[in-house]
């Protein structure tokens, strides 16, 4: 069995199961492999989700989430938010908005939404649409990060995580030492169902540093 074998095989599995399963991309398997490793859905009710649609990521969340209800014994009504630029079909049990991410009245409208309460858990997925310049590409990706690094900072609980999907390359230490700065903990990830020959990497931040 040959590399491309493989790698065709692998993208045929998790597209398979996605359709199965009902989700709208293949991409939840990369939150439900960052959650297999590093557990991050452990007790969490509130969730903000950069870069949501078409939606898989949400999807996932709700089911993460409404099964830490099931098991709960809490009254708790869960906050699970998705934005992005483009309009998302709507998922059950997760709100969304369409705003951009450098929208400056975003905080505002994020910290109303949940009613002035740390979140539990921030994820992004949200990625540029690449031009085929590596380096222009990952500097671009560093701006949606560094924004959503800002958000966090301001609106994620003290010991929880935060998911930062980010490009391979020679911007990434510079600012893989920034976020190091601002968390206890930095780690990368790269999910198996990440394509193979995608330069994605997930940083996985844990416990922010006040
Ligand atoms: C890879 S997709 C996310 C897939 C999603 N996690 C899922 O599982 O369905 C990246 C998304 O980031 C969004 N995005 C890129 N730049 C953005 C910005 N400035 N503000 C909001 N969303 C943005 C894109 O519109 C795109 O839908």
């Amino acid at each position: 069995m040959g590399k491309k074998w493989i790698k065709e095989h692998k993208k045929e599995h998790y597209y398979k199961n996605a359709k199965r399963h009902g989700y709208r991309a293949r991409s939840a398997y990369k939150l439900i492999q960052i959650n297999k490793k590093f557990n991050i859905f452990k007790d969490i009710f509130s969730l903000l989700d950069f870069g949501c649609a078409p939606g898989s990521w949400l999807q996932a969340s709700v089911e993460f989430i409404s099964e830490n209800l099931r098991k709960s014994k809490k009254n708790i009504k869960p906050k699970i938010l998705g934005i992005d630029l483009k309009r998302i079909t709507p998922i059950k049990g997760a709100d969304f908005l369409q705003m951009d991410i450098h929208d400056t009245s975003l905080q505002e409208k994020l910290i109303k939404f949940f009613d002035n309460k740390k979140i539990d858990l921030i994820i992004s997925d949200c990625s540029i649409k690449k031009t085929g310049n590596k380096t222009l590409d990952q500097v671009s990706q560093i701006k949606i990060c560094d924004r959503i690094l800002e958000i966090a900072i301001v609106l994620l609980k003290k010991n929880s995580f935060l998911i930062l999907k980010c490009f391979e390359g020679s911007e990434l230490p510079k600012f893989v030492k920034s976020v190091e700065e601002k968390f206890h903990k930095v780690r990368k990830f790269i999910p198996e169902a990440t394509r193979s020959r995608s330069n994605e990497i997930f940083l996985v931040c844990q416990s922010i540093l006040y």
